[in-house]
């Protein structure tokens, strides 16, 4: 028996025993929360595969030694722990290499094969006396590293020194490993250019939720945004429109005849590389999106040439709808250009993977070009869908010759999908069941429960959004390896990601407000176990969480503490019950009747109340003596249909708003498709 099979054999014992020591402890209590007693309560998001909390707690000191073992030069993951720390504490803090580990104040990072914790998992021992980080790559020490932090009181998170810190760890045994390999956050740079400390910014952000791909969508229609040397008009001059800032997205008029672009900005390949040298630190490969042949507008502003119709563009100020700015796809010349753009893509980016969009292609140029029906007629292509199929399948093959595997939004199966591509599955979850049965790799991102564009919270209470209604507790319950596959099928079911587009995000703090805590409950469901993760619990972690975004500064949104109104229909007594809920579930609410703001002196919540007439309800999320953001209003009319059964002559279609009821349940509707009412 080899040293390294002892190894495995001693791993998997170590993990048995934690099972173990997990049965025993859940017996009494829920695993990996309970705090014994004199331990804080141990709340990490995402929750941890297993963990199990023990008496006391380690505190580092300035003397804390940081010692690595089993590695050959100095990993990232102890300096990024120790630049941290340094900044919270003050203390002089240092990683050295050591084969030795002293007795105590230490903090040991041993680089050590475990096969039970996979490419990015690790376990941490917290005791009294040290704290032992065992992983077998820089991933899971990075990710000890996060776990660390939320174990430490939130100051961690903090710019700058803070004062009169006790720097506690609590005593725990973690097992850790993410359930899914691709745990990833798009973001639109198009809608909005956002400067490259933001992008920074955004890899922490990956970092904190321990999520591993940040996905770039650097071309769309409102701007190029990415240095390409050989075509230097594609930034000159699609990175910048004319300036219609303020002016609703939907209403904005098209640039004039004569009028100067100049709202944009792009990056340099110098700042790129610079940013992908970041995201490796993190953890994160980045998967830049070009999109093709649509959403092309801003490209064919720069470089008319290779449309259809030879132009001319401008690059678009705000909504365009259809997308019929198309690539000419009978154009030999147009995949030239696409294959030089690429090429110093992937010069750029080392991931293996790029994205090359696909999505909302409008056939109508395309079928009125001859160059593209010559195409059709000489590639035998039944039809438009046909020559996209045919489109991408040639960039596929392209980037394959170059080493990279293709991904593109879930149209790209339409007119069928090139042999070695994969799909993002955003129609919903069926492009993506339907790929991952033809073998074919998928990452879920569902605009239902992952389009962090859509309002968290109810319209009125909120910033100008895009579209749908997606609070917290929704994006919590996405589940994104959907039934109705094999094992091998769902194999092919890579991961998630969730997207911000950016039409109605101007600015970083805005971006922020979007993100967070949503991507928190993103980051939950695809590392922690499948049923593992229950609402309640998540809900309780979330507090600790917004406190640790405060300590660093981030903007977060607190839609969670809006109250919402239900009623409930009393059919017998023909009453109308008022129940009134926010999403962070646990909060005091107080609220009034009378048409005044609730205060924290207000009347406080109990339960279901009868509405005997009709009334103004008034609410708000109320802690210490403070209200936990904006106070809502609810109406509830009483009038002679309550509660009386409906007959509808038209039945509703698609939008039920809630169905019959909703029309005698006292509870005017609103001009939201998808409330319910
Ligand atoms: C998309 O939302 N058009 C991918
Ligand atoms: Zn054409």
């Amino acid at each position: 028996m080899g040293a390294q099979q002892v190894k495995h054999i001693a791993g998997s014992l170590r993990v048995a025993l934690l099972l173990l020591a997990l049965c025993a402890a859940a017996a009494d209590g829920r695993p990996g929360t309970a705090p014994k007693p004199g331990a804080r309560a141990i709340s990490v998001v995402p929750r941890p595969e297993l963990s199990l909390p023990g008496r006391g707690s380690f505190v580092i000191t300035p003397s804390t030694q940081i010692l690595v073992s089993g590695a050959t030069r100095m990993p990232f993951p102890p300096e990024y722990f120790v630049a941290q720390m340094r900044r919270a504490t003050g203390y002089p803090l240092t990683a050295r290499m050591s084969r030795q580990v002293p007795g105590g104040n230490v903090i040991a990072f041993e680089y050590f094969r475990d096969d039970t914790l996979g490419g990015e998992g690790y376990s941490l021992d917290v005791t009294r006396a040290r704290v032992r980080i065992r992983a077998a790559s820089d991933a899971g020490h990075f990710y000890a590293v996060q776990t660390l932090f939320q174990l430490l009181p939130p100051a961690v998170f903090g710019a700058r020194k803070a004062e009169g810190v006790r720097w506690d760890i609590p005593c725990v045994r973690i097992h850790d490993r993410p359930r899914l390999a691709w745990r990833g956050l798009h973001l639109d740079v198009s809608r909005h250019f956002f400067p490259p400390a933001f992008i920074r910014t955004v890899i922490d952000l990956l970092a904190l939720h321990r999520l591993n791909v940040f996905h770039w969508h650097l071309t769309d229609d409102q701007g190029w945004r990415i240095e390409i040397r050989r075509y230097p008009n594609l930034t000159a001059i699609g990175a910048w429109r004319a300036d219609r800032e303020g002016i609703d997205w939907n209403l904005r008029q098209p640039q004039h005849e004569g009028e100067a672009a100049t709202r944009g900005g792009f990056y340099t390949q110098d700042e790129i590389r610079e940013i992908v040298r970041y995201a490796a630190q993190r953890n994160v490969t980045i998967l830049p999106e070009i999109e093709m042949p649509a959403h092309t507008t801003a490209a064919l502003a720069a470089y008319p040439q290779y449309s259809c119709t030879g132009g001319p563009f401008h690059v678009t100020t705000g909504a365009l709808w259809p997308i019929t700015d198309i690539f000419c796809a009978g154009n030999d010349s147009t995949f030239v250009f696409l294959e030089n753009i690429l090429t110093e893509v992937f010069d750029l980016f080392p991931g293996q993977y790029i994205h090359i969009g696909g999505d909302e292609a409008d056939k109508t140029n395309w079928r009125k070009c001859p160059k593209c029906q010559a195409r059709m007629k000489q590639e035998r292509l039944p039809d438009e869908n046909a020559l996209q199929s045919w489109f991408i399948r040639r960039i596929e093959e392209f980037a394959r010759s170059k080493g990279r595997r293709v991904i593109g939004w879930d149209e790209i199966l339409d007119g069928g999908l090139a042999p070695g591509a994969a799909v993002m599955s955003w129609r919903g979850s069926e492009g993506g069941l339907e790929a991952a049965r033809l073998g074919h790799d998928v990452v879920m991102t569902p605009g239902s429960n992952c389009y962090l564009s859509s309002y968290q919270g109810r319209p009125e209470y909120e910033p100008p959004a895009g579209g749908g209604y997606l609070p917290l507790r929704k994006v919590y319950s996405f589940e994104p390896v959907p039934g109705g596959l094999t094992p091998e099928q769902s194999a092919h079911i890579l991961g998630g990601e969730a997207c911000l587009w950016t039409e109605y995000v101007a600015d970083p703090s805005r971006a922020e407000y979007m993100l967070l805590p949503r991507l928190a409950a993103m980051a939950e469901v695809l590392w922690t176990p499948k049923g593992s993760p229950d609402e309640p619990d998540f809900f309780s972690r979330i507090e600790p969480q917004l406190s640790r975004y405060r300590a660093a500064g981030y903007t977060y949104a607190k839609s969670l503490y809006l109250v919402s109104m239900s009623s409930v229909l009393d059919t017998v007594g023909r009453r109308v019950l008022v129940t009134l809920s926010s999403e962070s579930g646990k909060t005091p609410i107080r609220y009034t009747l009378d048409g005044t703001s609730p205060t924290a002196r207000s009347a406080m919540y109990r339960g279901p109340f009868v509405a005997g007439q009709s009334m103004e309800v008034r609410a708000a999320s109320v802690r210490g003596g403070r209200l936990l953001g904006p106070a809502t209003t609810h109406r509830v009319v009483v009038h002679k249909a309550i509660a009386r059964p409906v007959a509808l002559k038209y039945p509703c279609g698609k939008y039920t708003g809630g169905g019959a009821f909703a029309l005698t349940d006292g509870v005017p509707g609103t001009k939201s498709y998808d409330d319910g009412r």
